[in-house]
């Protein structure tokens, strides 16, 4: 049968259903350059008003999938399973989380992205390690997993292919937030990585992607629907974004700070979500060892020492330091309300650590060190955060961004819940 794109583009528009071979044609010449820009803008946007069922949900992943393709990780000595977080400001936790997982007998492919805008990325993290290289061949991932236990590394440009083209697309056309092209972007590369299990880390909040709690549990249901239906099990963990995530916001400065944690220190909550992340890793492959135990006899640590040298790294090297620091200090007495990790992470990101095209290189030493938590007392004159950059014009862009990130008040405060719900099938 032969499809035509308008025709396609007015069943979406008025609410009717896609048939699996309309989809599995339009994204595949959309691919071949058959389909216009504007006419695949036009479907998105039909998605964006009047979504997908299951079942076309269902099929838009796999049509995604087979645009590229999929890793073979069968026949590894150990089980795999990977975790996918939605993004977050401070979120250094795959750092911790691969050898974490990996000392405690998986094997964790963690295919990993840049960072964009206020939110970091793993290896734009990694890459302030002197000689740590990102890109490994197929081959070397599996041998990596299969003798460490622990990759991490750039996703390849092969895996689901067609996803580059729609979400460089959905950016421009105002559809990046539609549920379903949300899962299907996501878990189309997952499931293609060949995981056999995944935990996915929903952020909500200030700092995240998504601001409230009820758009995160569909978004979680429906990945963990689209997971489980393509045999890999899934689950997922809602977590807060409220405030940074430990201390430190910046590449090399993340990389310090998940050292510190996989030497058994380093902030509680960054602690806290490493561990219960990496339980529920291990309950998916059914491994029963406790992994805060492999923080604190060092075994974690070990397994990332290795897994930075395999890719060519050096963990003792000394890592990029700032030219230029500065403090910001607290103008009067009083109890820290909030931390908007959203300020944080653009002050950050405006100090040099982030970028704002995807073809811009970021700065390893830049970023905001967040010396005091919420909830904690305060007197005037104490510094609050520490800004580092390279140079004084990006200093100045840092303080300029952070001006209103820290609520001073009178009243005390308590503690916001870090893990918010879990969602399984
Ligand atoms: N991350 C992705 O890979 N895709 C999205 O659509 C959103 C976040």
């Amino acid at each position: 049968m032969t499809y035509s794109a308008v025709d396609v583009i007015a069943t979406k528009r008025d609410g009717r259903l896609l048939a699996n071979e309309a989809i599995a044609w339009i994204l595949d010449a959309y691919v071949r350059g058959e389909v216009a820009e504007e006419q695949m803008s036009a479907l998105l946007m039909a998605i964006y008003f009047n979504g997908l069922s299951d079942a076309e949900l269902s099929t838009w992943t796999d049509c995604m999938i087979a645009s590229g393709e999929r890793l073979d990780l069968r026949g590894l000595s150990r089980p795999t399973v990977d975790k996918h977080s939605t993004g977050g400001v401070g979120d250094k936790i795959s750092l911790i989380l691969a050898p974490l997982v990996a000392a405690c007998g998986a094997a964790v492919p963690q295919l990993s992205g840049r960072g964009l805008g206020h939110t970091g990325g793993t290896l734009d993290k990694l890459e302030s390690i002197p000689g740590w290289r990102a890109f490994l061949s197929n081959e070397e991932i599996r041998e990596q997993l299969d003798s460490i236990g622990a990759v991490i590394c750039a996703a390849g440009q092969g895996l689901a292919p067609v996803d580059r083209k729609l979400y460089s697309l959905r950016d421009v056309t105002a559809t990046v937030e539609s549920i379903p092209l949300i899962s299907s972007s996501i878990m189309s590369k997952k499931i293609a990585e060949g995981t056999h299990a995944l935990v996915l880390d929903v952020k909500v909040g200030r700092g995240a992607f998504i601001k409230n709690v009820e758009r995160a549990r569909i978004l979680a249901h429906t990945m963990v629907r689209l997971g489980t239906d393509h045999g890999v099990a899934t689950v997922a963990q809602l977590t807060s974004m409220d405030a940074p995530l430990g201390r430190a916001v910046g590449n090399a400065l993340e990389v310090t700070e998940s050292v510190e944690v996989l030497r058994g220190n380093g902030p509680d909550d960054v602690r806290e979500l490493s561990v219960e992340l990496a339980r529920v890793m291990l309950q998916l492959v059914d491994i029963h060892v406790d992994p805060a135990g492999k923080l604190d006899d060092g075994s974690a640590y070990e397994v990332y020492r290795t897994m930075i040298r395999a890719q060519g790294g050096d963990p003792d090297a000394a890592l990029p330091v700032a030219v230029c620091t500065d403090k910001v200090i607290a103008e009067h007495d009083g109890v820290i309300q909030s931390i908007d990790a959203l300020d944080v992470g653009v002050a950050a990101w405006r100090l040099g650590a982030g970028r704002e095209r995807k073809e811009d290189s970021v700065s390893a030493a830049a970023g905001v060190v967040c010396l005091v938590r919420e909830g904690e007392a305060i007197s005037k004159g104490q510094p609050l955060f520490e800004l580092h950059a390279d140079d004084e014009a990006h200093l100045q862009r840092g303080r300029d961004a952070i001006a209103r990130a820290v609520v001073v008040g009178e009243r005390p405060v308590n503690a916001q819940p870090l893990l918010l719900e879990r969602v399984t099938k």
